[in-house]
């Protein structure tokens, strides 16, 4: 079911996991919250403004409405954030608003043509490598790796079904049913640490750490775009 066709048109409704950065208790953020067993607010500090700087270049895959992107909008004033989906996600993400520091890309497959080479700073994404089957994340970070300067990190959730099977499939709500089902027929589908690692190799990223451990369901990887030894 992961095929490109698919993903290009389940999510086009505009997916939101809310106000990541909100005090209020927003109720969108706080079902998320539930179902991945960890904090957004957590994540955003630990996972991106850590990386970020005021004038930061920014890669976001998959923004959708933009729940993070807003957050991490907030925390570059002088910097950039380049998005890619393959929803026109500026009819939810005001691009006028931001005076030229957001560009959204819509696109039709995983080449990342849309964006300069040696450009950005960080490479984010949430929500999006979950629905990748591994041979497309394979693609996604194998192109996208020279898009990010060399040095540069790049964080994503994927879905990790080892951690899912400690944590519970139903409370994680992912169909049980999904473990007799291939690969092409689920939403979820299947990937671990070990696979993350693997691919993140092959694809000529350097590792840092396989999971943050923030999510409780989820994985996170941390990369880092080799930096070139000296002679
Ligand atoms: C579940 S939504 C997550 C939205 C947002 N990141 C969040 O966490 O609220 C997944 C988004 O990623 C996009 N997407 C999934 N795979 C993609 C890919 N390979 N290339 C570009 N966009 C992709 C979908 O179109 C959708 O907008």
């Amino acid at each position: 079911m992961p095929t490109i066709d698919w993903l290009q048109r389940e999510f086009s409704y505009g997916y939101s996991s809310g106000d990541i950065l909100s005090d209020a208790g927003d109720p969108v953020l706080l079902k998320e919250e539930q179902v991945v067993g960890g904090s957004y607010r957590d994540i955003f500090m630990e996972a991106i403004a850590t990386y970020l700087r005021p004038d930061s270049r920014v890669l976001e895959l998959g923004p959708g409405r933009g729940s993070w992107s807003r957050a991490i909008l907030k925390y570059i004033p002088n910097g950039k954030l380049h998005t890619i989906d393959f929803q026109d996600v500026s009819q939810w993400l005001d691009v006028d608003q931001y005076g030229g520091r957001l560009t959204c890309h819509t696109v039709t497959e995983n080449s990342f043509a849309c964006v300069a080479d040696d450009t950005f700073d960080f490479f984010w994404s949430f929500g999006v490598l979950c629905h990748n089957n591994v041979e497309q994340i394979e693609q996604i970070l194998g192109n996208a790796l020279n898009k990010v300067k060399v040095g540069g990190i790049a964080i994503h959730q994927y879905a990790d079904w080892s951690k899912l099977d400690d944590f519970g499939w139903e409370r994680g709500n992912v169909p049980k049913s999904f473990q007799d089902l291939p690969d092409d027929e689920i939403w979820w589908p299947r990937n671990n640490r070990a696979t993350m690692v693997a691919i993140s190799h092959r694809a000529g990223w350097d590792v840092l750490d396989p999971d943050l451990g923030l999510l409780e369901r989820d994985s996170m990887v941390k990369l880092q775009r080799k930096v070139h030894k000296q002679m």
